[in-house]
């Protein structure tokens, strides 16, 4: 068991992972005093696998309980589901104490984080990630939010979580295609900061894709510890310090998006941003073929897509001019000068990004 702090004054929180930790839920809850009734929020398919191990660790602590399962989609990001939950979270509460455990993959996380932060203008929330997205990314750090139909996360809240659990044991269930999609934010974590990490995934990738027990604790600790010190240095986004976890995201969302979220799923998406971001710092001679190829390569090899394919690479563009990124009609792209060194760049012509994507420049 590893515990990482992550330290932001009155909102530090502990990231404790590993195998067999969710036995210490109750005991953290009580230590920080969150509140008498949990209002977990899930999918059905992680409250029949797992809800039995999240009640047991519960048992005995007083702490009541309720479930609240919402569909399995990144659809369910949304307003509307907030609202649905929202009443439903408000008839539970009386005469409680409530807080909310976020029990699943970056969609619950993303979608219980943004509620709590609104309901009553704020209580409690925890994390207890199930995909390897979620533990090694989207359950640090506090970015909560739901989707529009214009685009990704366009509503949202920096509001921390009070506490993450992350059971690496949940994640035996993953299909192939889910820890691939984790597995793309691990290289995201190699690639802006950690050069050692990015060598160690490309002799061990199959052992972390593979769910190795020591493996997947080294990773999954060390993007963490990533991640808590770039947020620790700039929490809400405003020194240009946590914009390089946007690393592949620019247009990584806008193929998300223009593929309905269900052509690629985020980690997919993010795996084809990474090449085209590493494409176009390749065009500015930021880094040479054998970086570029490095990265591809490490991509190819965890079975994540190389290349675009049944999209509209002009969707693909539309989506992209929406992206919050895109401040104004000015964009931002994090681009890179090695492998573990970042450079933000503004105003990239759109040129060189049509390009980049396969666009004739007529177009
Ligand atoms: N807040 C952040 O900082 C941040 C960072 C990265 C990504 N995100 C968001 O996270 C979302 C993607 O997260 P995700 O990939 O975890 O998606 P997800 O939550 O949709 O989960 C993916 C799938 O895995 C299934 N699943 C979850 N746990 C399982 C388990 N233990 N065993 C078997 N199946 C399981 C789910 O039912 C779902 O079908 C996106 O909405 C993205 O925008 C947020
Ligand atoms: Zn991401």
């Amino acid at each position: 068991m590893k515990t990482i702090q992550v330290k932001l004054a009155k909102r530090s929180y502990k990231a404790i992972c590993g195998f067999g930790v969710i036995k210490n839920l109750a005991r953290e809850i009580k230590r920080l005093n969150l509140g008498s009734s949990a209002y977990i929020i899930t999918f059905s398919k992680i409250k029949n696998r797992y809800g039995k191990h999240l009640v047991k660790s519960l048992k005995g602590s007083g702490i009541n309980y309720t479930f609240k399962v919402v569909a399995d989609s990144e659809r369910s990001k949304s307003l509307q589901s907030c609202f649905r939950i929202l009443q439903h979270l408000a008839r539970f509460d009386k005469n409680k104490k409530v807080f909310i455990i976020a029990f699943g993959g970056g969609v619950i996380g993303d979608l219980s984080g943004f509620i709590a932060s609104a309901y009553k203008r704020g209580i409690p929330y925890i994390q207890v990630p199930t995909t390897l997205l979620a533990c090694v990314d989207s359950s640090i750090g506090g970015k909560t939010g739901v989707d529009l139909n214009l685009g990704k996360n366009l509503v949202g809240a920096f509001y921390q979580p009070r506490l993450v659990i992350s059971e690496l044991s949940f994640l035996n269930s993953l299909s192939r295609r889910q820890v691939r999609a984790g597995f793309a934010e691990i290289i995201k974590y190699a690639v802006i900061k950690d050069k050692l990490m990015f060598k160690y995934l490309e002799a061990n990738h199959a052992k972390v894709l593979g769910l190795d027990k020591q493996a997947l604790g080294y990773i999954v600790n060390r993007c963490v510890r990533i991640k808590a010190e770039i947020i620790q240095q700039d929490e809400r986004e405003e020194k240009g310090i946590r914009t390089i976890l946007n690393f592949g995201h620019t247009l990584g969302h806008a193929i998300e998006t223009a593929g309905g979220y269900q052509k690629y799923n985020h980690g997919e998406a993010i795996a084809l941003g990474m090449i085209l971001a590493s494409r176009i710092s390749k065009k500015l001679k930021l880094i040479n073929q054998d970086t570029y190829l490095r990265i591809v390569n490490l991509i190819k090899l965890s079975g994540l897509p190389v290349q675009i394919k049944g999209l509209s690479l002009k969707k693909i563009l539309a989506a992209q001019y929406r992206d919050k990124k895109f401040i104004g009609s000015v964009n931002r792209f994090v681009l890179i000068k090695d492998i573990g060194r970042t450079i933000i760049k503004r105003n990239i012509p759109l040129g060189i990004i049509k390009d980049t994507l396969g666009i004739p420049s007529s177009l």
